[in-house]
């Protein structure tokens, strides 16, 4: 679908907008649930949570569970693509322990800063955040041996380059595990239709 850079520059705005709001708190703000109740309903496994404080699990706001598709190993370097407040990054960098690394990219400054605060009450050592797009990975190629992502490409306006991008920074032989939402009913008719249902 084409669309206009007035209609990109507006769809970043609102996805920007919202997160703001949920980098304080997610509660109320999605249609499914979200913090722990939404950890509980994906099959987090307690053990992947227990480095992670209640206030920590209470900023997940994940539509699916990337580790329902295979644990990371230890030692691996694992990306999470729109890491949000970071409990997917951190999930992982228990998993992959001190040997390995989890890398979370955001493009929201807001989420990001509530992020590298998890990381530290998190006392996570293996982790770092990063400034970015998925539509542009601030990241070498064969960079990561796992890419996670949850609730992210739907909302990412060129899905091609997007997969793009995941492809070249995967080392050969790397895994994508992505949790999605799908549209099921008909397309919107126009991009402009598009653009005012991008959250819906
Ligand atoms: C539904 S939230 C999920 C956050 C996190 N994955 C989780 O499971 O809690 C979607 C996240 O994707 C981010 N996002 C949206 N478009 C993005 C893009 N093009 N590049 C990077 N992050 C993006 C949003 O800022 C938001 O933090």
């Amino acid at each position: 679908m084409q669309i206009t850079t007035e209609q990109r520059s507006q769809i970043e705005a609102s996805i920007r907008d919202k997160y703001r709001k949920v980098a304080s708190s997610a509660a109320g703000l999605f249609r499914y649930p979200t913090g722990q109740a939404g950890l509980d309903g994906q099959g987090y496994a307690p053990q992947w949570l227990k480095h992670l404080p209640p206030a920590v699990r209470e900023c997940f706001c994940g539509v699916g569970n990337p580790f329902s598709m295979g644990l990371p190993a230890k030692g691996q370097a694992v990306l999470d693509v729109g890491c949000g407040c970071g409990v997917d990054t951190l999930v992982a960098a228990g998993l992959v322990g001190e040997t390995g690394r989890a890398v979370g990219v955001e493009m929201s400054t807001d989420m990001l800063a509530t992020a590298r605060l998890n990381a530290q009450a998190a006392g996570a050592e293996n982790v770092e955040f990063a400034e970015g797009s998925a539509e542009r990975l601030p990241f070498e190629g064969a960079s990561f041996d796992l890419l996670i992502s949850s609730g992210v490409y739907n909302l990412v306006i060129d899905k091609q380059a997007a997969l793009t991008e995941a492809f070249r920074v995967l080392k050969p032989g790397g895994s994508i595990q992505i949790a999605d939402q799908m549209l099921t009913g008909p397309a919107p008719m126009s991009p402009g239709d598009a653009v005012a249902s991008w959250f819906t």
